[in-house]
């Protein structure tokens, strides 16, 4: 795909490179000291929270250790089913662990609320979630998510880790998905 068809695709640019990186600095500092002196764990949700993960955990003035889950609930589809699946579990064992979630966007809320009950009965000493965006209009179940970079309109986003079909997550800033190359 050209440059050029890629525009196309894309409306309006809701969060750019920048603005991204400042919110991430902001956060890292943050978290560091709410767990000063503790063990922190960070776990990112595969595939979309690549480049939250990477840029975040390299602003964090401390010591923690990461790990990767990857579940689906959507398919090459816009809209989440509630129906979460498990495609690589922890590495780590989460038994007294300081737990945070690296999650690209909240949406429904659906795939983020079955990952805390699942982290919580795998003994963890606390859960938190760090979600780049969140979409508050789409929120079909509440999620108490302590660090949220930024609360965007209910539409299709993509770039930054976030895709359509696989595509369009190497773009640098998160942009709205033009309606017609979905529908
Ligand atoms: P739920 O609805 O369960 O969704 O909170 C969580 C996961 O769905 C994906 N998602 C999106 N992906 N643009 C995307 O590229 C979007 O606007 C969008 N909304 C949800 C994402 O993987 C997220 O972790
Ligand atoms: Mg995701």
């Amino acid at each position: 795909m050209r440059a050029a068809d890629i525009q196309d695709d894309l409306t309006d640019i809701l969060v750019t490179e920048e603005e991204i990186h400042a919110k991430l600095e902001e956060l890292a500092a943050q978290v560091a000291t709410d767990y000063s002196g503790k063990d922190l764990l960070l776990v990112g949700v595969l595939k979309g929270a690549v480049m939250v993960m990477a840029d975040f955990s390299r602003r964090l003035p401390m010591n923690a250790s990461m790990d990767w889950m990857a579940v689906s609930s959507y398919g090459a589809s816009t809209k989440s089913s509630g129906v979460v699946q498990i495609r690589k579990d922890l590495d780590t064992d989460l038994h007294g662990k300081h737990v945070l979630i690296v999650e690209d966007i909240i949406d429904s809320g659906l795939t983020l609320s079955w990952l805390l009950e699942n982290f919580e009965s795998r003994g963890a000493e606390s859960i938190e979630v760090l979600a780049l965006l969140r979409k508050p209009e789409a929120a079909k179940v509440q999620i108490d998510c302590k660090y949220v970079g930024f609360d965007i309109p209910n539409e299709f986003v993509v770039g930054y880790g976030l895709d359509y079909a696989e595509s369009y997550r190497n773009l640098r800033d998160v942009a709205v998905l033009a309606p017609h190359v979905y529908s």
